[in-house]
């Protein structure tokens, strides 16, 4: 049993964590202890213990108990104007006109499965058992229901609130809040995902000092701040110490705040952004917060990412894809832009299909006059001249090529030059008294109103059941403008949500990709619906480190899309081997975002090994447990990712000093009494990378740019040395050093030719 109640202790366990709140003499609930799983036992040491108050304190009851101020207590809960000065997790001006509130204790009950939510995405409940903890507001017959749900298994409390408006009068939701928590102060580094487009997911560290630390998004869930949060303890690292993690299944405006209050409490408060937010709940309406998850893990930053991994897979990720391994797809974005026939469709999807490919996808471009991103948005009508048999023509011809086909939309928003805006301008997003603001040259659709939200509906699911699509790439490339308030892009979000179930909902053999902009929309909401979301328009695999590294933190790599571009990257100018593109974008949803002809043919046929090599490993780096590893180098970054006997490790140097020293490559969490084989996946070393460095290894002096020095670029390659071991768990962990890099003095077969952004993949077999 994962939840006790007794003497007004709320018990709830987890397989390596404990969540104790109770009820306080006054009705308030306190929270007791969330971290280490405890055994069931006394809560005396885990009670706050206030003989004596502050001296500016406000007594909650100065006759009944002198020393009880809500101010100083850690709370599950709290309200306004009663004597918590802290961040309120709600604002709700009452039917006397207002704000002043206090929720206590009315009752509970315990469920088992996660009661169904009416309005939002939740997480999937079977097994899991629910605590629902109801307040009433001391004046009002406003109720307040906190839902606990826990997953035993994957360490994580899934939180939220639903108000209910009993009373007789009309209430006004400034803000409601999805949970808050008061957690002992440990010294913690707030954790963001923080970033713009094209660089979204960054890792941004700030210390919790006195006051708050706010993240949050005033468009949807946004490049800006991902609507995830972790605390980590003092002297916390990757593998070892207290970590918490918080996230939203929302996708909406979201806040999530971190206050370090001045008597040594730490609240954390999440759920959607008070933002321009107004709510009118009438008498008999229910009002429900979007689903908050929280994790806690005693094994470091890995461990809280495990947690949230292996829930994310099992209990937000759903639909035919849950847990198959996703096909390598080329899309043909980046090679052809809004340029294409169907007969250079078909001859890119050949050349995908030659190299491994299994999914052609395409994207932008395929509709109305959408001849670039000002026109035909909103318009469903296959153009002929670039697609004369139609999508369902285009699409049996990629079949029979022996590959899946895909398709993109960008559903949410019309171009003011389509056929849809000029048969409805009144269903786009804009202010009747005011000059509408663009975003890419498009408006958004309003998704409030059900004729939309139909005809959305209606034209996709024509497009799915008649053509023979196996995978959809959800676009939304715009920002919000020209909106009422944030209750509208509340229901907005419900409308969307709505407007998914019905597409999706019935067609689960469908693989969904989110995408916006890149990683605009990277959010458990949207996982609820979409297996796997595109991380970013940048796929520069040394910013990729830290995109898909920022992720890792929350979201399993088997939801994070990752392809292989051209060199020099379109938005860094940066020059990245081949072998790196492929190693960083093989811990991802993999693909290539190129046209095999620009590559070179020796790149070709690596491409086509390394693709043949990833099916192997595929499962591993998809949906293995995935740890970042501690190298001691900021420009050396390494992920591993394990499952069943299979390790793979990823090792990259983003810059490499003179002189390198010997790499030492550790791999973490196998048996220290198993033997292993260790391998090196060969990496090539391209003859034309090298210039005069040739002369290191060749008897005769080439020109640098000779015509034989470029004519063999093309077609030849050299390997890069590969290690090779066999060794226990305990050698590959405390680590094995590696042969040398170069370093200048000269040139040996037993030597890596590492420089800056090479990247090394091993595979790690047990016996
Ligand atoms: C966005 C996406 C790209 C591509 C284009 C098409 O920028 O992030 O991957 O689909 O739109 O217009």
């Amino acid at each position: 049993m994962s939840i006790q109640v007794s003497d007004g202790v709320f018990r709830l366990d987890t397989a390596e964590s404990s969540y104790w709140f109770r009820t306080t003499a006054f009705g308030h609930l306190e929270q007791l202890h969330y971290g280490t799983r405890l055994p069931a036992g006394e809560i005396e040491s885990l009670r706050h213990k206030h003989e004596l108050t502050h001296g500016s304190a406000v007594l909650y009851d100065e006759q009944a108990d002198p020393s009880y101020c809500l101010e100083e207590l850690p709370l599950e809960w709290s309200g306004v104007g009663k004597g918590d000065f802290r961040v309120t997790p709600i604002e709700l001006k009452l039917p006397d006109g207002s704000f002043t509130c206090d929720f206590v204790y009315d009752s509970y009950r315990i469920e088992t499965g996660a009661p169904k939510m009416h309005t939002l995405p939740q997480s999937t409940g079977e097994g899991a058992e629910t605590l629902i903890v109801t307040l009433r507001d001391k004046a009002f017959a406003v109720y307040l229901d906190l839902l606990y749900t826990v997953y035993a298994e994957e360490n994580v409390i899934a939180r939220r609130a639903v108000l209910r408006n009993e009373s007789e009068g009309t209430l006004l939701i400034k803000k409601l809040m999805s949970y808050s928590i008061d957690l002992p102060d440990r010294g913690y580094t707030v954790v963001t995902l923080s970033g713009g487009w094209i660089r979204e997911a960054q890792v941004i560290e700030r210390p919790l000092k006195t006051g708050a630390i706010v993240n949050e998004s005033t468009s949807f869930s946004q490049h800006r701040n991902n609507p995830a949060l972790a605390l980590v303890s003092r002297g916390a690292t990757e593998d070892t110490g207290l970590v918490y993690g918080f996230n939203l299944v929302y996708g909406g405006n979201h806040q999530t705040a971190a206050e370090l209050s001045p008597v040594g409490l730490v609240r954390i408060t999440g759920g959607i952004n008070p933002y321009c937010f107004l709510w009118e709940l009438q008498p008999g309406e229910v009002f429900e917060t979007p689903e908050a998850v929280l994790t806690v893990s005693t094994r470091g930053k890995n461990g809280m990412s495990q947690n949230f991994h292996r829930f994310v897979q099992k209990r937000i990720v759903r639909g035919d894809w849950q847990t198959k391994e996703r096909p390598i797809l080329i899309n043909n974005w980046e090679a052809n832009f809004f340029q294409f026939r169907q007969n250079s469709l078909l001859r890119l999807a050949k050349r995908g299909k030659r190299l491994g490919c299994e999914l052609f996808v395409l994207d932008d471009g395929w509709f109305g006059a959408r001849n670039t991103d000002s026109a035909g948005l909103g318009d469903y009508t296959v153009n002929r001249k670039k697609l004369p048999e139609g999508l369902e023509g285009l699409g049996k011809k990629v079949n029979a090529l022996g590959m899946q086909f895909g398709l993109w939309f960008e559903p949410e928003n019309v171009n003011d030059d389509s056929d849809l805006y000029r048969a409805h301008p009144d269903w786009a997003i804009v202010r009747p008294n005011r000059k509408p603001s663009l975003g890419r040259h498009q408006k958004m659709l309003n998704l409030t109103l059900p004729a939309v939200r139909d005809y959305i509906v209606e034209n996709m699911t024509h497009i799915l059941d008649t053509c023979p699509i196996a995978y959809v790439k959800w676009d939304m490339n715009r920002k919000v403008s020209d909106f009422e308030d944030g209750a509208f892009l509340h229901r907005y979000m419900i409308g969307y949500y709505e407007v998914l179930t019905r597409i999706f909902g019935p067609r689960p053999q469908i693989l969904l990709e989110g995408c916006a902009s890149g990683g605009g929309r990277f959010d458990l909401g949207h996982l609820c619906f979409a297996q796997q979301i595109w991380s970013s328009d940048d796929t520069d695999p040394i910013e990729r480190l830290k995109i898909q590294g920022g992720l890792s933190l929350f979201y399993p790599v088997s939801t994070m899309g990752a392809h292989v571009s051209m060199a020099p990257h379109q938005q860094t100018l940066r020059n990245t081997p081949l072998f790196t593109r492929f190693a960083v974008a093989a811990f991802g949803a993999f693909g290539l975002e190129l046209d095999p002809m620009d590559l070179k043919p020796i790149e070709r046929k690596v491409l086509t090994a390394l693709l043949s090599e990833y099916r192997t490993i595929r499962r591993t780096c998809q949906f293995g447990t995935f740890s970042r590893v501690e190298t001691g180098d900021p420009h050396i970054v390494q992920w591993q990712a394990q499952t069943g006997k299979q390790t793979v490790v990823m090792r990259c140097k983003t810059l490499v000093p003179a002189a390198q020293p010997n790499d030492l490559l550790t791999v973490t969490g196998l048996d220290p009494d198993k033997t292993y084989t260790l391998r090196q996946v060969k990496s090539p070393l391209l003859v034309g990378g090298f210039g005069t460095l040739l002369k290191h290894i060749l008897p005769v002096k080439l020109r640098a740019y000779s015509h034989l020095l470029l004519a063999a670029d093309k077609r030849l390659k050299m390997d890069d040395y590969a290690e090779s071991y066999r060794a226990s768990g305990a050698q590959l962990g405390t680590g094995v050093r590696l042969h040398r890099s170069f370093i200048g003095t000269g040139y040996s077969d037993k030597m890596h030719m590492q420089g800056d952004f090479s990247a090394m993949l091993f595979v790690i077999t047990e016996d």
